[in-house]
């Protein structure tokens, strides 16, 4: 696997690949890489010539009272995996390499980030485009793979895409979850054993909801009304930021079931804020 640090270079590589006639499938990962980063890795192995994945903690996504300084970080343990995952190459560049004293432009999806997390992560899904961009811009990928444990980014990316006339296939892969139906996800590390434990819920939250669903129940108020009382219910539960049933394309609320619905939740369990969701199809 080869490292590339420096983002003139990476894209020269690119080129070059291009110009071979080969296709690339990237990974962009902000690091401490779990089984659900090695699952978009895998897929990209398997419809890609050349896989890129790229590792930067971006601090344009983090607010001022967020974990930038504390997001875990495992650089060597990281590389090895993706040597396992026959990664061709690793893009690590440093924040002043994106980000140079002169920088002053951004990306912004106006509507569909102010939804959701946008509303509790002011300026967040600003920062996601805006560096998923400038990633796309140098890694030229043909493909690109995220998880749809972020669902919103995962949409935000695409009509960032579609709205910009970017040719690349933006490509959503399934939540990977622990035996506990816990949603992988790199901030689980900050949870004690017992918030660990209190985490479940909220995969027993979505199937609770996505059962209603798929047994005809169609007063969402009420679904939602119990998928918060179970959230709440748990002690450990700090605050429930959202959790309901919304639009999969627009992130609006629904009233009326649709053929596909989407289920989300925002919480914080101490000081970890924790999402997950869930599609639910009804046939
Ligand atoms: O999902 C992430 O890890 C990040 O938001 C991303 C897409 C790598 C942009 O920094």
């Amino acid at each position: 696997m080869e490292i590339l640090r420096i983002p003139r270079i990476m894209q020269e590589t690119s080129k070059r690949l291009i110009q071979q006639g080969k296709s690339i499938g990237f990974v962009p990962t902000m690091g401490a890489l779990h089984n659900g980063h090695l699952s978009l890795l895998k897929r990209a192995r398997d419809e890609n010539a050349v896989v890129v994945a790229s590792i930067f903690v971006n601090p344009l996504q983090f607010g001022a009272n967020e974990d930038l300084n504390k997001y875990p970080r495992d650089l060597e343990g990281d590389i090895e995996k993706l040597k396992a995952e026959q990664t061709n190459i690793l893009f690590l560049p440093d924040a002043k390499s994106l980000y140079p004293d002169t920088f002053q432009t951004y990306v912004s999806v106006s509507e569909l980030s102010e939804k959701l997390c946008g509303a509790f992560r002011p300026g967040h899904f600003r920062g996601v485009t805006t560096v998923v961009n400038k990633l796309f811009n140098i890694v030229k990928p043909h493909r690109a793979y995220f998880g749809q444990k972020d669902y919103q980014q995962f949409v935000i990316i695409k009509k960032m895409v579609a709205d910009l006339n970017m040719d690349i296939e933006v490509i959503a892969c399934s939540t990977i979850r622990e035996n506990d139906g816990v949603a992988m996800s790199s901030r689980n590390i900050y949870l004690s054993p017992d918030e660990r434990k209190a985490a479940e819920i909220i995969n027993k939250c979505l199937l609770f909801a996505s059962q209603s669903l798929q047994s005809g129940e169609s007063n969402l108020s009420a679904i939602k009304q119990r998928m918060s009382d179970m959230l709440k219910g748990e002690p450990l539960v700090s605050e429930v930021q959202y959790a309901g049933i919304y639009d999969p394309d627009s992130l609006d609320e629904l009233k009326e079931i649709k053929r596909q619905n989407l289920l989300a939740i925002a919480l914080k369990i101490g000081n970890t804020r924790l999402i997950d969701n869930m599609l639910v199809d009804i046939l």
